[in-house]
């Protein structure tokens, strides 16, 4: 039975992780590490998991050797630590699945991006061992036999998956992103600007022009990536959970609503986990709420000459958690939706 190990399982991306192999037929959860909470007990991190069925079982510490006997580790870290957590994984021979942005950029571009130097520049994106960039939809191949994939972030998972079919039919100077995201994307630590008093009642824009996953985005919308096109303004909204974004951007000349609907139903209606809705049937962020999904729907606005395309996904699941099994499970060979075969909520 294969194991997976995870480093962060006292995170919201962790414990969002253990939510999921709860109902994963094959996988065995081996190490399940933090830093402060390591010998913390599971429940009192993640009330969902109860004493009784597994909660009360405690973090252990980070130890390299114990945690590369998993066939594959899970990196719920902050980008810094996954710097030096990959490559001590890797070379104790186990695989690595990263939810930062350590290994997403180039090593120039995270320096850039990131404000500080890439320490393991031969596992970035230009690096002789480079990670592969896991939108399982769009690099499956490549992560089958990856020893290391960058899980996509949040919001560049949203964006990237209604637009990569759609980049040869617009005009890529003019694509613009505004997208909004549940509280939960900033991690479980207690910031005053995150408080509920502040942000119950409240919609602000934060980040832009700069906000990192601009140059995610950027990099990965088109093989080689599109310098300096797109304006992404991130917005934080009243919710637990989910990503709503907005992608608009003028259409190449001669393409129409119909060829637009074409290309993104050519590219998902076979994917188990992204669906593409009728014209003029806007996603809920609720639809996807717990579910590795992204629903997506796109409308051409004649008037403009705009594709306006929304697309919706849980932060935490599809956004992180979720891609990342979805990710472990093609590269151990299982079936590709085991642990994730469940849909969202409503009302
Ligand atoms: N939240 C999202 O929606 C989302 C989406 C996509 C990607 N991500 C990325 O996923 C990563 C985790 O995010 P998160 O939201 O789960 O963050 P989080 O809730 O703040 O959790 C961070 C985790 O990292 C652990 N950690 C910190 N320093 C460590 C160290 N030196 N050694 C070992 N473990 C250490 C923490 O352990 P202790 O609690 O024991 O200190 C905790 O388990 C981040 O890189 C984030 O950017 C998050």
């Amino acid at each position: 039975m294969p194991t997976i190990a995870i480093v962060g399982a006292s995170g919201f991306g962790g414990t969002e992780l253990l939510r999921l192999l709860d109902r994963h037929p094959t996988l065995r959860v081996g190490q399940v590490a933090a830093a402060s909470n390591a010998g913390t007990a599971l429940h009192e991190l993640a009330p969902n998991v109860p004493p009784g069925a597994g909660g009360a079982r405690r973090l252990d510490a980070v130890d390299v050797a114990a945690l590369a006997e998993a066939d594959v580790v899970v990196l719920g870290v902050p980008d810094e630590v996954a710097l030096e957590l990959a490559p001590a994984l890797l070379a104790a021979g186990t695989r690595v699945v990263d939810l930062s942005g350590a290994f997403r950029l180039d090593a120039a571009t995270y320096a850039a991006w990131y404000g500080r130097p890439h320490t393991a520049p031969e596992l970035a994106l230009d690096g002789d061992a480079a990670a592969v960039y896991g939108l399982t939809e769009h690099a499956r191949e490549q992560v089958r036999t990856a020893p290391l994939v960058a899980n996509p972030g949040c919001y560049p998972t949203a964006t990237l998956l209604p637009l990569l079919p759609l980049v040869p039919v617009v005009e890529t100077a003019g694509v613009v992103v505004s997208a909004m995201s549940g509280t939960s994307g900033a991690g479980r630590s207690v910031r005053p600007d995150l408080q509920a008093a502040v942000v119950h009642g409240d919609v602000v824009a934060y980040g832009a022009p700069s906000h990192r996953h601009t140059a995610e985005i950027e990099r990965h919308a088109a093989p080689g990536g599109l310098a300096d096109a797109i304006v992404f303004t991130p917005h934080l909204v009243p919710m637990s959970r989910g990503i709503l974004a907005t992608i608009s951007a003028p259409l190449a000349s001669g393409v129409t609503a119909a060829d637009v609907q074409e290309r993104l139903h050519a590219a998902y209606d076979d994917e188990p986990f992204v669906h593409v809705l009728p014209e003029g049937d806007f996603p809920h962020t609720k639809a996807v709420h717990g579910a590795n999904s992204c629903q997506l729907s796109a409308t051409v606005d004649g008037r403009t000459g705009r594709v306006l395309v929304t697309s919706v996904i849980d932060n935490l699941v599809k956004g992180a958690a979720g891609q990342a099994l979805q990710n472990v499970n093609v590269m151990l060979g299982l079936d590709e939706t085991a642990g994730l075969d469940v849909i969202g909520v409503h009302p």
